[in-house]
Order: structure tokens, then C-alpha cells, then sequence
């Protein structure tokens, strides 16, 4: 969801353009109708009926519960249950005060409590994942969990991993963590649990194929009737396997790990919205996934009432027709059509219990029936989204107003900040800093915020912490890095000088600052803003960045850059002598001054590694957003995801494509070895097929299993104490289908070292990792001969290697058609 003025400034006309081939320019792209393969995958086969909940997989006792509530429910009851109401949250599912059920909270977002005063902000999942780190992802969730509790909202809508990052230029990719579908689907895991073990509802989303910000929504006319719309939104047009390997994949990681909800997106996705696409709800999520809780639409993602309802959709949010559902006085697609849906019989009431009993069944389980703090006041008057003069329903507040949940989340949020902060060149010993007397800081990114702290555009003064939409935070306070850093620098007595103009910068003769002489250190600090309902024009720094740097690097010969970006930044000053260094770090959250500082001085050693490739031109990488169409036709927006399995390292790999920071990348204080890899079956006859199990939450059981176990030494050769990232990549033997990437990500650690100590370090390969689907037998199969197992620190740079043969043979068993 986003605020109403940000959809009427996307509501903009079909310009006719192509790509830009220059690096660094504005680019759009316009996609060709081709209705050549409109038959191979620009439609969705319909899957019928939507099926029942079980409560398979350890929700039995509270699927029971849920059914006996439902069974207490009248028709309009029913309809309350599955229809969003304007009220305090972002989302509503009202109360019914006669059977105890004191409603249903919802809030953003992905890296806070967004609707919330007293509350924390803590890393963008951009920055969660650039830590590597299972247990900081983990105790992210977990701390933001019991803040959203703290809220009294019973259900958190993240995390995210859709998008996933296909393209560079995804104005939301920050929210999600990883442009691979591995490490995301770890994050996904550690997020959700985190989350639902401080007793909160996960909602993992958008699904699926939400890749691209531009034409997310229709095209509305409302100049003819509210909801006319004059072109659909864009569809993603993705295959069978690519939708397996790559998009479904950390959804997969999601429904293991039990989560609640999972929220489907704006676009549509083959042709039919995905809200109301039954071969995704109905056959991914609820049959092949055995997804166990509630589909919940994105804000106004519904399209149709019944319809959806037979095709999978569980809950229509915010309820309101119309743009972002922001229209509820106008009525609903669900609420009293859906009364009259089963009155009448166009839908069986036993699909609206399942509804609900999805609905209800992970509340029980997460004993969210006895003792659940009551909805802070204070959400109700922070609502932008559906603010009190909208409300249609009473709504009673109980309890203290203006809760304050941070408690001491401050520190983590520091440490989850330097941890996932990126070195990604460091020459000449620049760093860390050895106690400089004179330090130079330069950038509008490195001052205290001017225009509040909830920003939702692009301001030119102050740090950025954080992206805009839905997606953001409210803080309370932000630890900016130029206060930081004099703070720090006091303790040697050193000399502080600020210069935060960049246009100033790039255009001045930067030696007027030399006061006495040459600084000992120019620090740089450069933004780069995204947000939800626009993708990126460019992936270069914003505000004139390269120019500030060169400006810098002219007269300073130890010039160290830091960014704060939503992820890809091209650096073109990366090879400039005397920029010494350069630290990506993300969107770290509330205490980013304290965390850049941690690692500039060497309290925390750097251990954050790329979440994404950086390569050397904007024009170097494939799968752009369709920014426009050349044609008029009502359906014409199409997004071709026919790169297939060749997003981020994968495409830069397959066509042996030179980058600046491959994936995987990151530099350290220290050095690591690794030797002695090994690798052995956990059983003697491994199948290409899996074994046939009952499906659990997640799919085939079998395909979560464990068949090999790999091992590596790790050692920290570097005389400091560091965190080293051993990434196993795997390589599928030649009877893989065509399109199998060269290597893929499988495995990887955080392993912290004391200067000179070795750990060994185990990998565990599941079925499913050394699997590719087979899009005939519809089975994830693993092919027949040698796989590469190649460990390194980054997905180039490889230090050992070893094979293995699982299936042997030659020739592998495939399941009758
Ligand atoms: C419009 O699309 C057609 C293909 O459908 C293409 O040949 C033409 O070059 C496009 N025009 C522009 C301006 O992009
Ligand atoms: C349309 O798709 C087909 C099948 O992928 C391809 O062979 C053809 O080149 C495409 N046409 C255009 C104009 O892109
Ligand atoms: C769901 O359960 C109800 C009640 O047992 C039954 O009538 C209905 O047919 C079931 N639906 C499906 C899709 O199995
Ligand atoms: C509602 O809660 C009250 C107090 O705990 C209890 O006495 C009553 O039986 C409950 N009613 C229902 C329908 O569960
Ligand atoms: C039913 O849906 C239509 C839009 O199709 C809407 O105009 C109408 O208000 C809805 N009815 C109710 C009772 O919500
Ligand atoms: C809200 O509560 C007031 C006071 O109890 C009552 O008069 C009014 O009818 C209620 N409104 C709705 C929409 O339930
Ligand atoms: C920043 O510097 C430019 C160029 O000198 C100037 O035009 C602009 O007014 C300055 N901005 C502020 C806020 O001082
Ligand atoms: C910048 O200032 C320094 C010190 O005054 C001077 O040596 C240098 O020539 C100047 N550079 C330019 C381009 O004016
Ligand atoms: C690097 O900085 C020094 C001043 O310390 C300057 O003399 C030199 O020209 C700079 N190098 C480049 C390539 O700009
Ligand atoms: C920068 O230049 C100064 C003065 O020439 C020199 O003392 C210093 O060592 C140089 N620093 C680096 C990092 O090259
Ligand atoms: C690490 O080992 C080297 C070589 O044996 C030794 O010189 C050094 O003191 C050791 N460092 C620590 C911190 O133990
Ligand atoms: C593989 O199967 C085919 C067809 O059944 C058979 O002709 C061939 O000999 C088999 N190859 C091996 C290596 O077993």
C-alpha cells in the first residue's frame, strides 16, 4: 500500500521510449507486445476448487479451535472476518465482542512498526541481509515482533521477498533482503520465527512475481467512474521453472517455517491478477506448499469478489473498493457481496469457514486469544491511511496510550547496522581509522535529518536511514554520522570540519576547507533514496554523488566513501587513486551514525557481504522494469521474465560478464583461509526423485531433507578478531536442463574468529538444493552425475572445490506424465 498522492503521481502517461544505453542515464524501457508466446506462459491455467485447511503440520489443536469459533459465526459475522475495515491500523478485522474476539490489528511494515510513536526503527532487510547472519536475522524479527506486539497489533505485514530483486532498479527491493532466492529464503526462515515466537503473526509477501514498481495498479479514469479503469496493471510473465528456482523458492522457506499469512501482490501475474490467480494461491501455495494459513490481499489488490474467493484469496484488505481499497464507504467487494454471494449460492459457505478457519488457526496457535495487548491509541492518530472521519465501525481502546516498546533495541540495532555494513574497497591501510587529528566529512547524507523524521520523499539535507512507502519507519531518533563521528573523534581530540552542500562540492575548489592542511582523512558520505510505487531512474548515487566524490578525490588523497543506498550503486569513482576506500552501508536503521562510526574506527570489524552484484555500468545488467508500452491495447502491459534463472550473479556468471563487487563480495580487518572441504552422503542410495510424503507446510517433506553434509576449516589469519562468510556455490552436472545456472548459491555461515583461530564449519544440502524442477514430471529431480561443490568468500572468488555424484548412472527416473 502507499499514500493516495504517491498514486496519483504514478498515474502517468504512456511515454514512448527505449532504454538508454548510456551507463548512468535515466532509462525506460518499453516492452514489445509479442503475442508469440502469449500461449507458452502468458496465462494461468485455472486450479479448482480452493482446498480446505487441515491444520496439518502441528496447527491441529488450533485449527479445531478455529473451526469451533467459526461454527458460532452468523453470515454477517462471516463477512466481518474476511473484510477489512477503516479503523486504527493500517488494517482491520473488527471485534465480536460476544465470542471474545477482540479483532484483528494489522501494521506495516518490513524494518518497524510503522504506524506506531515510541517505536524503534531497525535495518532495512537489504542491510539484515548483507549480515549473512542467522542470528541477527532472527533477533531482528524477534525484537520487531514484540514491538508490533507491544502495539497491540497481532499481525506484522513482512517480511518480504517478493520482490526478489530481478531488476537492478525495483524501487522496493530494500525491503526484501537478497537478489537470490537462498539467502532470502534463510532470512524469510529466521525473520518469521523471530516474529511468531514473540506471539506475532508473520505475513510474508508480496506474491508473487511483484518485480517492478511501474504499473503495479491499473490505470484508473476516474473521471468516468472511481474504479474504470483504462489499462490493467503490468502482468509477469514468468514459466514454470523460473517461478520454482527462483521466485516461489523463499516462499517455500516461508510456509516452512509456518508462517501466518502470505500477502498476494498488485500485478498480475500471467495474465490474471494475483490476487485472483487460482494456479498460484490454490496449486502453489495451498496444494504444493501445503500452506496452512490465510492468503491476504495487498492494499486494494482485489479485483473481483467472488471470483477471488473461489480462486484463493482468504482476505480482502483494507476491505474498501476502488483505488488501495480506499473507498470503503462506497462498499466492498467482499463484506455484504459476499452475504449476498452465498445467500444466493455463487459461493458455497464451506469455502468463507475455511476462510476464517485459516484465518483464526494461527491466532490460536499463537495464543493470541489470551492476554493480547489492546491496540495503542496511538496508531488511530498516526493513520493517515484510514484516518479516524473514514471509520464506518466503533472502535473501544483499552489500555495505556503512546506505549513505549523500544526498551533497549537501540543496541541491537547498532550492531545489526555495523554488521551489515559492506567493505567494499579498503587500500593503503585506510581503514580502520588509527586515531585521526583531522578529519573532513563532505555530503548531504552525513548531517541530522531536516524534514522530520518520517520522511516519505527524497530530501536533499540529512542521512538516509531508511526508504520511503509503506515500507518505512516513524523514528524517534537518528544517529546521524556527522554526530557521530564527533563524538568519537573528541576522544583523540581531533579536528572536525563539515562541508554538506553537494552541489557546493561538486562545483568548488574543495582546498578552502584544508584548515590547517590536508585532512588526514576526507570522509564522503553519499544517498541514494527508493521507494514503494516508483522504480529507480538510475543506480548511480543520488544528488550529484560521483561529482562530490570527484570534487574530493582531487585535492584529498585519502578520500574514503560511504553510501547509504537502497542497494545497487554503480561507483565509477571506484578505481580513483585516491579513494582509499568504500563502505556500503545500506539503509542501517535509527542508530546508523553509531554503527558507520563502529566499523570506520574498528570497534566492529567489518563482516557484511554484498546481497547483490555491483557491476560496473547500469546498462551491464539484464531484466529492467517495462517502464512504458507503444501500444494501447487495455492488457498491453507485459513484463517478459524471459531472462529465466538469470538474475543478479546468475546472468553476470552465465555470460561471463566482468563486475566491479560480485555477489557474495566483502572485505575485512582480517584474512581468512579455508581448506579441507569435504563432503559426504548422509544415506547410501539417493534417488533422483524424491520419496512420495504427505505434504507439510512447505512442500514435500523429502525435499527438506538433508542428504549431504559438507564441511570446511575456516581460519582467521588476519591477527584481529573478525567474522568470516564461507559461501558454498553449487554446480549442477551437464544433465541439468538447459538455462541451469553455472553455480547457484547452497550454503553459507558467519563464523566469528579470534586472530588465529580455526573452526570447522558444517553445510547441510537438502534435496531440494541440489534439485532443479522438472517441468514435465512437475518433481524437483536431481540430475544425473558430478556436481561441483566450490566454497568461497564471494560467488568469484573461489577457494576450494570438490565433486560429489549423488545419483549416478547416467540416467535418472522420471514419474510417468
Ligand atoms: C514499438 O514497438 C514495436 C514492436 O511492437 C517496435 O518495433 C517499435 O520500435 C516500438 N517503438 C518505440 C518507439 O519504442
Ligand atoms: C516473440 O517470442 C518468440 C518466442 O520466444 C521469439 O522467438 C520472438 O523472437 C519474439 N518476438 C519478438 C518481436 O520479440
Ligand atoms: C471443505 O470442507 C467442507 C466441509 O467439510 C466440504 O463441504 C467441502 O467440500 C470441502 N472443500 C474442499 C475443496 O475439499
Ligand atoms: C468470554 O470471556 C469471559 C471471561 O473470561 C468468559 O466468562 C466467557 O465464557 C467467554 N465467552 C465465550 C463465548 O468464550
Ligand atoms: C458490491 O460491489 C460493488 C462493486 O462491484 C460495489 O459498488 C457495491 O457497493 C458492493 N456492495 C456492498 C454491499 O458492499
Ligand atoms: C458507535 O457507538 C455509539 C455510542 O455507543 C453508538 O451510538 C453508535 O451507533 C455506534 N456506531 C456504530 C457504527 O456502531
Ligand atoms: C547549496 O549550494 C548551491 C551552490 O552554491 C546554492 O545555490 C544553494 O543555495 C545551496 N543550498 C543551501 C541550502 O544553502
Ligand atoms: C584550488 O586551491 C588550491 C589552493 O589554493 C590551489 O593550489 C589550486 O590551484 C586550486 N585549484 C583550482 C582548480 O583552482
Ligand atoms: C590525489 O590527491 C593529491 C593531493 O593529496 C593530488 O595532488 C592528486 O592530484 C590527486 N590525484 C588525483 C588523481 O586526483
Ligand atoms: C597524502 O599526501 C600527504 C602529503 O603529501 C602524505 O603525507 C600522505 O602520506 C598521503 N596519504 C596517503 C594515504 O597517500
Ligand atoms: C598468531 O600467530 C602468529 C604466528 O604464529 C603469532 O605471531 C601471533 O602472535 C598470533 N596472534 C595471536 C593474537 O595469537
Ligand atoms: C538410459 O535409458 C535409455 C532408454 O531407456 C537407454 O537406452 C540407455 O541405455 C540408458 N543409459 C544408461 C547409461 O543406462
Amino acid at each position: 500500500m502507499t499514500s493516495v498522492l504517491s498514486f496519483l503521481a504514478s498515474c502517468t502517461l504512456i511515454a514512448a521510449s527505449v532504454r538508454a544505453q548510456s551507463s548512468e542515464d535515466t532509462f525506460s524501457y518499453v516492452q514489445p507486445l509479442n503475442t508469440t508466446i502469449l500461449g507458452a506462459y502468458g496465462h494461468s491455467p485455472a486450479v479448482l476448487p480452493s482446498p480446505n485447511a487441515t491444520g496439518n503440520g502441528g496447527w491441529e489443536a488450533a485449527h479445531a479451535r478455529a473451526q469451533a469459533f467459526v461454527a458460532q459465526l452468523t453470515l454477517e459475522e462471516k463477512a466481518d472476518m474476511v473484510t477489512g475495515q477503516p479503523g486504527p491500523c493500517v488494517g482491520n478485522i473488527v471485534a465480536i465482542p460476544r465470542l471474545n474476539f477482540s479483532g484483528l490489528c494489522l501494521q506495516d511494515g518490513p524494518l518497524a512498526i510503522r504506524v506506531a510513536d515510541y517505536a524503534s526503527v531497525f535495518s532495512a532487510g537489504v542491510s539484515a541481509a548483507a549480515t549473512w547472519d542467522r542470528t541477527i536475522l532472527y533477533e531482528r524479527g524477534h525484537l520487531m515482533g514484540l514491538e508490533f506486539r507491544g502495539k497491540g497489533a497481532e499481525v506484522a505485514l513482512m517480511p518480504v521477498s517478493g520482490p526478489l530483486g530481478r531488476s537492478a532498479y525495483s524501487g522496493r527491493n530494500w525491503e526484501g533482503f537478497a537478489a537470490d532466492p537462498y539467502l532470502t529464503g534463510v532470512a524469510m526462515e529466521e525473520t518469521i520465527t523471530g516474529v511468531q515466537d514473540a506471539g506475532v503473526q508473520a505475513t510474508a509477501k508480496h506474491f508473487i512475481g511483484n518485480e517492478q514498481e511501474t504499473q503495479r495498479n491499473p490505470t484508473y479514469n476516474a473521471s468516468i467512474a472511481i474504479d474504470y479503469v483504462t489499462f490493467e496493471a503490468v502482468s509477469a510473465n514468468i514459466d514454470d521453472r523460473t517461478m520454482h528456482e527462483i521466485y516461489l523458492w523463499p516462499f517455500a522457506n516461508a510456509v516452512h517455517a509456518k508462517v501466518s499469512s502470505v500477502m498476494c501482490s498488485y500485478q498480475r501475474l500471467n495474465g490474471s491478477y494475483a490476487c485472483e490467480n487460482s494456479a498460484v494461491q490454490n496449486g502453489l501455495l495451498k496444494t504444493e506448499l501445503g500452506f496452512q494459513g490465510y492468503v491476504m490481499s495487498d492494499w486494494g489488490a482485489v479485483h473481483t469478489g467472488v471470483a477471488s474467493i473461489e480462486n484463493g484469496l482468504d482476505m480482502n484488505m483494507p476491505g474498501g473498493i476502488g483505488v488501495y481499497g480506499l473507498f470503503p464507504q462506497l462498499g466492498s467487494l467482499f463484506g455484504g457481496n459476499l452475504t449476498r454471494a452465498v445467500s444466493n449460492g455463487s459461493v458455497p459457505e464451506s469455502r468463507v469457514d475455511d476462510m476464517i478457519t485459516r484465518i483464526m488457526t494461527p491466532y490460536y496457535w499463537l495464543g493470541q486469544d489470551a492476554n493480547y495487548p489492546s491496540v495503542d491509541e496511538s496508531s488511530a492518530d498516526l493513520n493517515t491511511f484510514s484516518p479516524r472521519s473514514t471509520w464506518l465501525r466503533n472502535f473501544t481502546f483499552t489500555g495505556t496510550r503512546s506505549r513505549d516498546v523500544r526498551d533497549d533495541h537501540g543496541e541491537a540495532i547498532r550492531r545489526h547496522g555495523a554488521a551489515g555494513t559492506v567493505l567494499l574497497k579498503n587500500e593503503n591501510g585506510a581503514l580502520p581509522l588509527k586515531a585521526p587529528k583531522s578529519i573532513a566529512v563532505f555530503g548531504n547524507d552525513a548531517g541530522q535529518d531536516t524534514q522530520g523524521f518520517y520522511n516519505q520523499v527524497d530530501f536533499e539535507f540529512g542521512t538516509l536511514a531508511a526508504g520511503g512507502g509503506s515500507g518505512t519507519g516513524r523514528f524517534t531518533y537518528l544517529v546521524d554520522p556527522l554526530s557521530a563521528i564527533k563524538t568519537r573523534a573528541a576522544q583523540d581530540g581531533a579536528l572536525v570540519q563539515q562541508w554538506l552542500n553537494n552541489t557546493l562540492i561538486a562545483t568548488s575548489n574543495v582546498t578552502d576547507l584544508w584548515i590547517p592542511a590536508l585532512p588526514d582523512v576526507c570522509l564522503v558520505f553519499l544517498k541514494t533514496w527508493a521507494e514503494e510505487a516508483a522504480d529507480r531512474q538510475h543506480l548511480s548515487t543520488d544528488w550529484e554523488g560521483n561529482a562530490v566524490v570527484d570534487s574530493v578525490a582531487k585535492y584529498c588523497n585519502n578520500t574514503i566513501v560511504v553510501t547509504h543506498s537502497s542497494g545497487i550503486n554503480t561507483l565509477p569513482f571506484a578505481d580513483h587513486p585516491n579513494v582509499t576506500a568504500i563502505v556500503a552501508a545500506h539503509y542501517p536503521g535509527q542508530a546508523s551514525g553509531n554503527s558507520i562510526v563502529d566499523v570506520l574506527y574498528g570497534d566492529v570489524n567489518p563482516s557484511g557481504h554484498l546481497p547483490y552484484t555491483i557491476a560496473f555500468n547500469g546498462s551491464d545488467y539484464n531484466a529492467p522494469p517495462t517502464t512504458a508500452i507503444n501500444t494501447t491495447g487495455k492488457d498491453d502491459w507485459q513484463s517478459w521474465f524471459d531472462e529465466e534463472l538469470e538474475v543478479d550473479y546468475r546472468y553476470f556468471d552465465t555470460n561471463n560478464i566482468d563486475v566491479r563487487y560480485e555477489f557474495g563480495y566483502g572485505l575485512s580487518y582480517t584474512t581468512f583461509n579455508v581448506s579441507d572441504l569435504q563432503a559426504s552422503p548422509i544415506e547410501a542410495d539417493i534417488t533422483s526423485v524424491p520419496g512420495s510424503q504427505p505434504i507439510q507446510p512447505g512442500g514435500n517433506p523429502m525435499l527438506w531433507a538433508t542428504i549431504y553434509t559438507v564441511t570446511v576449516s575456516v581460519s582467521n589469519t588476519g591477527g584481529v578478531y573478525g567474522a568470516a562468510v564461507p559461501q558454498l556455490y553449487v554446480t549442477f552436472p551437464d544433465t541439468a536442463p538447459a538455462g541451469t545456472p553455472p553455480k547457484q548459491l547452497r550454503g553459507f555461515d558467519k563464523v566469528y574468529l579470534a586472530a588465529n583461530q580455526t573452526q570447522s564449519v558444517t553445510f547441510e544440502l537438502m534435496r531440494r538444493d541440489l534439485s532443479y524442477w522438472d517441468v514435465i514430471s512437475q518433481e524437483w529431480l536431481i540430475p544425473s552425475g558430478e556436481f561441483t561443490l566450490s566454497l568461497g568468500m564471494s560467488s568469484r572468488d573461489i577457494r576450494t572445490t570438490t565433486s560429489i555424484t549423488p545419483v549416478s548412472g547416467g540416467n535418472y527416473t522420471r514419474r510417468a506424465l
